[in-house]
């Protein structure tokens, strides 16, 4: 079987860490699986990822954005994504197409169902089996993530806009989760990193249950 796991959330809310954990445990449980991110996941894709973010193109407008957003993203799947999911591969990526949604959509105020078509168009309809959501406070977040650009974090040109700009993309993820309660594994970001990565493993067992991974790691 294949599987297709997204991590979504604010900066700062933590997701590295948990995909971390996450491939470690599907390593203990005999599984490979391909850990990548948005903007990024391929040479095209990561040079389109400078230009989003670098500090000079504060001039981008949000419909730009958008459609380099969607470019990385269409090469992801198309290149990476896809292929190894028709291989039986497990895909984890950190951001897809609902970080357009809520950081272009309800950060910025483009039209939701044009960038609903244009991520569609993007991913060629593909859609993750589970999206799991590290909510946390906004503040909080860009506070975490501030304090890690000493340790080699990155700081980059989205962090710089506007709290409100961060309320309203937590927002976008809130409803987003709330329309999608199958998909969507909404998680409290503001807990122990082993706690979440337990709760992100309940929901992979249930999820793979009847191919036996977990019985493999022995269900911890
Ligand atoms: P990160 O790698 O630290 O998560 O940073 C990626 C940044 O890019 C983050 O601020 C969210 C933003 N972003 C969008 O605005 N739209 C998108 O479609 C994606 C994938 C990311």
């Amino acid at each position: 079987m294949s599987l297709f796991v997204v991590f979504e959330g604010p900066e700062g809310s933590g997701k590295t860490t948990q995909i971390h954990l996450l491939q470690e445990a599907l390593k203990e449980a005999g599984r490979e699986v391909l850990c990548t991110r948005e903007p990024g996941g391929t040479p095209i894709g990561e040079q389109i990822r400078t230009i989003l973010h670098a500090d000079e193109n504060t001039g981008m407008l949000p419909i730009t954005e958008a459609l380099l957003y969607s470019a990385a993203r269409a090469q992801h799947v198309g290149e990476v994504i896809r292929p190894t999911l028709d291989r039986g591969g497990f895909v984890v990526s950190d951001r897809y197409a609902y970080s357009t949604l809520a950081y272009q959509g309800d950060g910025h105020g483009l039209d939701r169902a044009m960038l609903q078509q244009l991520t569609a168009y993007a991913t060629d309809g593909l859609q993750p089996d589970l999206v799991v959501y590290l909510d946390l406070d906004v503040a909080e977040g860009l506070r975490r993530k501030r304090l890690a650009i000493g340790a080699g974090g990155e700081w980059n040109r989205m962090d710089q806009l506007a709290i409100e700009f961060h309320r309203a993309v937590r927002e976008g993820y809130v409803r987003m989760a709330g329309e999608d309660p199958e998909r969507w594994l909404v998680l409290d970001a503001d807990q122990p990193a082993e706690a979440l990565s337990r709760q992100v493993w309940a929901r992979i067992d249930r999820l793979c249950g009847r191919s036996g991974l977990v019985a493999a790691k022995g269900g911890s």
